[in-house]
């Protein structure tokens, strides 16, 4: 569905219709400014080769200043002009923050906190996402933005309200405790089945009543585990149904124009289970900030990979990102020159189809007034938008690409929203267990290797894979057992890791020895874990220096196909198994019983990929340094090349056409520091 945006688009010099090309644009919010700012903001963007903008995402109090009174003058003339300039709009619904009216006719749309307190106005995004009243408003609202702008020739997309769940994923009001028993009682129909899979037997938390069920409030001590991983798919689920119904609305009255939302695959935002979103829209969009630290770029190239797998490989759309710093770190730290090319570019190497911004122009007031733009404060004369714009000739350049999917990798590392709420619950073996770090750390040493890596999900089909790695898949139902076991038994090479497969999809033990789910197909198991305090290591006898933190395992071998790869050498398992690998056919199950971190997993990764003779698809001096990512269509395969470091590095031996990029004397493709290159080669 992303093509038929991106064929709506207009790309020519004049705007008239061309080939499609990527989109290129920002957030658009003119009413921030006076109107003469509106021309200006036009000129610019032709002159910067945006083709998109996104606008009215924060415009309701705007758009209806009372319950009555309605204002679209406004936005009629900024479609109007948008459309004249060539520039498509992707249409907010304007749901995300309501008006003060509202909020003062109708405090019970505001959300509460797990302690009981309120969430006043004053931010934005203070609604609950089970508040029939709020509800109410947001669907008249998005129904008179639908109907008046349904025939604009401007509207090419619509962009449901904005980052949902970004400050309002967990409320505890008793709207929220009204629906959270609607959803349990619809997940699992008696009373004795909720007790059951609650395990309410324990501290005696039996149930004789649904209305006695509430959310996880602030309670005396840990509320019961399986209450609290209910909560989580619920609120995930109570939004995507308010995702539903705005959705479901614009359908009604725009059959034709693609309905989208932006997602944050970021961080540790995880509120929200994306994989299971995908399929409520017509195309996927991320917004994604670099994060500060030694992974930045790494874990943009996660989260990028990640949107790519949730999308199936197919293109998607950045909603959001930014040309330099943001206002909501501790410190926001401005990009360095090449930084704003090299992250949009990664974007578009996992399948990004359009690049864009938070926000068009800098901000004179308001709380993101220090965010950058792509228009700054300092003005059209200054170095960001000098790289803006060069970035927008070099999407241009990259016309070819658009379309294209991803060409996919031999290893596959898996990522799931249940194993990431279930394994950081309360009262575990340790609460330092990070699951997207570790998931990271295992991408940012296949990376280190040269190696390429896709991120899927659990629902993925895994035969595609030669190699699967399942960083702490710590809740395993059994129908995913059965398909891991199915996988390796057909010749696929699973490698696990600490923590995982010891819950079922109910938060309760497979019992007989951890990791119940994959015992046998390991051929191991484990009596008792040996969580680490901080600063506590253990060693391993791998080649060279591994050291465990985090978490051990006091693991016995159960099968004589089982290789033990590596013993620890200190602690209190010394001398018992550490990384162990059971050979089943032509495939294997391994498992890394301790968190090895970065480094150490880059030296064990070449003996777990050994069985699949996966390696480095780079030229020699480009491994490790580079991080190789390929989309393909029918007649081409696009290699994006891009430079992990702040060194010159020659990609002697690569051959192909360079669309964006420069060449060395021999003719082959040489990266400048932090530079992206992409190299066109046939498809065969
Ligand atoms: C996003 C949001 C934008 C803007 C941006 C700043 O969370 O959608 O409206 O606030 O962050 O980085």
């Amino acid at each position: 569905m992303i093509s038929t945006l991106l064929s709506q688009l207009r790309h020519g010099p004049d705007g008239e219709p061309t080939t499609p090309r990527l989109a290129y644009g920002a957030d658009y919010n003119p009413e921030q400014w006076p109107r003469e700012v509106w021309d200006e903001d036009i000129r610019l963007m032709r002159e910067a080769g945006v083709n998109i903008v996104s606008v009215g995402i924060f415009s309701w109090a705007r758009i209806q200043p009372a319950r009555d009174a309605w204002d679209f003058g406004w936005l009629d003339e900024v479609m109007d002009l948008l459309h004249t300039g060539g520039i498509g709009v992707d249409l907010a619904t304007a749901t995300a923050s309501p008006p003060p009216w509202l909020s003062t006719e109708h405090p019970e749309i505001l959300p509460v906190t797990a302690a009981g307190e309120t969430l006043w106005p004053g931010g934005r995004q203070h609604w609950r996402p089970t508040s029939p009243v709020f509800r109410e408003h947001a669907l008249r609202l998005v129904r008179k933005l639908a109907e008046r702008y349904a025939d604009h020739p401007a509207l090419v997309a619509w962009h449901v309200s904005n980052e949902l769940g970004c400050h309002n994923v967990y409320d505890y009001s008793d709207d929220a405790a009204r629906a959270f028993r609607d959803w349990l009682r619809a997940r699992y129909t008696t009373i004795d089945t909720l007790n059951q899979a609650w395990g309410t037997a324990f501290w005696s938390q039996r149930y004789s009543d649904w209305e006695q069920i509430l959310p996880p409030r602030l309670a005396a001590s840990f509320p019961n585990p399986t209450q609290q991983l209910d909560f989580k798919r619920f609120s995930s689920d109570a939004l995507k149904d308010h995702l539903r119904v705005e959705r479901d609305l614009l359908r009604e009255i725009t059959p034709n124009v693609p309905v989208t939302t932006n997602f944050m695959v970021m961080g540790n935002t995880k509120g929200m289970n994306y994989a299971d979103w995908a399929a409520e829209i017509d195309f996927v969009s991320n917004d994604h900030y670099v994060l500060p630290g030694s992974q930045d770029r790494d874990e943009l190239s996660f989260s990028a990979n990640l949107v790519s797998g949730i999308s199936a490989g197919k293109p998607w759309f950045l909603m959001e990102h930014s040309t330099s710093a943001v206002n909501w770190q501790p410190v926001n730290v401005a990009k360095r020159p090449g930084d704003l090319a090299r992250d949009s570019l990664l974007h578009v190497a996992h399948g990004a189809d359009a690049v864009c911004y938070f926000q068009w122009r800098q901000s004179a007031a308001g709380a993101e007034k220090y965010h950058s733009a792509m228009v700054p404060h300092s003005g059209a004369d200054s170095e960001v938008f000098r790289a803006v714009a060069e970035l927008g000739r070099t999407l241009r350049t990259l016309a070819p690409v658009a379309g294209s999917d991803r060409e996919t990798a031999r290893v596959g590392i898996v990522f799931d929203w249940e194993s990431w709420w279930a394994s950081e619950q309360d009262s575990h073996p340790t609460d330092r267990l990070d699951y997207r770090q570790e998931a990271l750390d295992w991408y940012s040493a296949l990376l280190d290797l040269g190696a390429r890596a896709d991120i899927v999900t659990a629902q993925t089909a895994l035969d595609r894979y030669d190699v699967v790695i399942t960083p702490v898949l710590h809740m395993i139902p059994a129908a995913l057992s059965k398909e891991l076991t199915r996988y390796v038994e057909q010749g696929g090479h699973l490698v696990s890791t600490y923590f995982s497969g010891v819950v079922d999809e109910n938060d309760h033990i497979w019992l007989g020895g951890y990791p119940g789910a994959l015992r046998d197909l390991l051929g191991i198991r484990i009596e008792e874990f040996g969580p680490l305090l901080d600063g506590d290591t253990v060693e391993l006898d791998l080649d060279g220096t591994a050291t465990g933190s985090l978490w051990t395992d006091r693991i016995t071998v159960t099968d004589p196909e089982v290789e033990v790869l590596a013993h620890y050498r200190s602690g209190t398992y010394a001398g018992r198994p550490a990384v162990t690998r059971r050979t089943v056919g032509g495939g294997s199950a391994a498992y890394v019983s301790t968190r090895l971190g970065r480094a150490g997993l880059a030296g064990l990764l070449p003996e777990l990929l050994a069985p699949a003779g996966v390696g480095s698809e780079l030229p020699d001096a480009a491994r490790g340094v580079v991080e190789l990512t390929v989309r393909r269509n029918a007649d081409s395969r696009y290699l994006f090349l891009v430079n992990r470091t702040d060194e010159t590095v020659p990609l002697t031996g690569l051959s192909g056409e360079l669309l964006v990029g420069s060449a060395g004397e021999d003719g082959f493709p040489v990266l400048s520091p932090r530079e992206v290159a992409v190299v066109s080669q046939p498809a065969t």
